[in-house]
């Protein structure tokens, strides 16, 4: 099904959306696409995903009920530039949480989950494809996976007292993106570090991280630098952290 009209009234000028009832991953369906629909903008959103893929190649649960979209970006000037749109797109979810339900209070984790009472309730996966970056969501609207792979819990809107349809939190994820995107072009990152750290989980408090390479530092989250990566204070030293995943001591 492509852009139906009351959908590409509400979608950002110039965006496309095409929804699938079925897809392996609306991250690959872009991909496919970069012939057939080229330009930027192009979203691709799916049902049902039979082989969502996550961050540090983990599947990614995609049943019915929750949101499993890609968007298309041009890669930004300075390549490097390109990981700063995982903030951008974290900081657009939680704007999106915080339309459709005021009362609950988004969290985010280093680098780009969002949390709802400390459980995660989105992921984030950035591709790039050529000239383009793909930007993969996936949102627990209706239903929280019983394992997400992570070794913290998973919640959901529905879970949460958020009764919102899939078609409406993605039009409205999809504005909120839309206008930080343009945000981060004029300004740059300064106002997304700034409104990514404004909500941030566990900054000032002790967290560990652990590397790609399976090594564990724990220390103080003292601050993000600009170029968004983790800076912990730990007892040998000051580290910066380009890569990882964050945990954080039991409550
Ligand atoms: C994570 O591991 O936290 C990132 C999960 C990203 C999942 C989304 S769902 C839409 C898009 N298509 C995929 O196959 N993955 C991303």
């Amino acid at each position: 099904m492509s852009t139906p009209a009351e959908h590409r009234e509400a979608l950002p000028h110039g965006w496309r959306l095409v929804v699938l009832p079925e897809v392996d991953s609306t991250n690959e369906e872009l991909r496919r696409r970069r012939d057939s629909e080229p330009g930027e903008g192009l979203c691709i959103s799916a049902a049902i995903q039979t082989a969502g893929r996550g961050r540090r190649g983990r599947a990614w649960s995609s049943p019915t009920g929750n949101l499993y979209v890609s968007v298309r970006l041009a890669q930004p000037a300075r390549l490097g530039d390109g990981a700063q749109l995982s903030f951008v797109t974290a900081v657009a979810l939680s704007d999106a949480v915080l339309e459709v339900a005021p009362h609950l209070t988004p969290r985010l984790k280093w680098p780009n989950d969002v949390l709802l009472s400390g459980a995660k309730l989105s992921g984030i996966l950035l591709e790039t494809d050529g000239p383009w970056i793909i930007l993969g969501c996936g949102v627990n609207v209706a239903w929280a996976p019983e394992s997400t792979g992570a070794t913290y819990p998973a919640t959901s809107l529905r879970a949460e007292g958020a009764m919102v349809a899939v078609d409406e939190f993605r039009l409205v994820f999809l504005r909120h993106l839309s206008g930080l995107v343009d945000l981060w072009r004029r300004s740059g990152f300064a106002p997304i570090l700034a409104a990514w750290k404004s909500r941030a989980q566990g900054l000032g408090g002790t967290i560990t991280a652990r590397l790609q390479s399976g090594e564990e530092y724990s220390g103080i989250f003292v601050d993000l630098d600009a170029d968004g990566a983790l800076m912990l204070q730990t007892d040998a030293g000051r580290r910066r952290i380009l890569a990882g995943d964050v945990f954080f001591p039991a409550v």
